[in-house]
């Protein structure tokens, strides 16, 4: 099973702000919903109750220490149990999708990297660990506009790029 590794992160690698995201990019939610759609995707219990339900068409697997349940998602209690499960149900590529602290922890078990780069600066409480690209090969980018609504920016720019691990 490959394990993957989808975030949005600012200038300074911040990804969140009381357990929310920093912007909205539809464009980015769409891109997300179509590459983890039919998918398991792992994550933390906080970025689970910032989602606040389960994402369709999607198998949710949450982590949890404190015997954390809801309705509609797996939990578990470690890591392993959780990837196990995912391998058991015939996953080739489980998602993990966040925050901060499982990004961190997942990482070195991270074969492919879905990033979108959003051009934000600004307060934050969550950040991604600042990643070396030497060891990554880029395979695909785009670019995105930002949107503007009489002047009022309603999206940053952003730069969506795949990265697998060299080998
Ligand atoms: N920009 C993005 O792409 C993006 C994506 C996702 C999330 N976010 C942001 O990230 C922030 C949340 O990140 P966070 O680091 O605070 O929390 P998190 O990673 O979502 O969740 C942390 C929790 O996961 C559980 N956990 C962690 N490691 C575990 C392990 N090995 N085994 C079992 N359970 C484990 C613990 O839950 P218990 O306390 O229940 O034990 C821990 O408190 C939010 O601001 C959110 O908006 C941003």
């Amino acid at each position: 099973m490959k394990i993957s590794m989808i975030v949005a992160y600012g200038k300074n690698w911040e990804i969140g702000l009381n357990n929310q995201m920093l912007w909205h990019i539809s464009e980015d939610f769409k891109n997300f919903k179509q590459i983890t759609s039919g998918h398991h995707i792992l994550m933390g219990r906080k970025t689970f109750e910032s989602i606040g339900k389960p994402l369709p068409n999607r198998t949710s697997l949450v982590l949890s220490t404190k015997g954390f349940s809801s309705e509609g998602v797996h939990t578990f209690d470690s890591i392993e149990k959780a990837l196990d499960f995912a391998r058991q149900n015939g996953e080739e590529e489980l998602f993990v999708i966040g925050g901060a602290n499982i990004y961190e922890t997942m990482f070195k078990y991270v074969d492919k990297m879905y990033l979108s780069e959003v051009d934000f600066q600004g307060e934050a409480d969550a950040y991604l660990k600042q990643i070396d690209f030497s060891t990554w090969d880029l395979i695909e980018q785009k670019e995105y506009e930002e949107i503007r609504q009489e002047q009022k920016l309603i999206s940053p720019s952003w730069k969506f790029k795949v990265y697998v691990k060299k080998d």
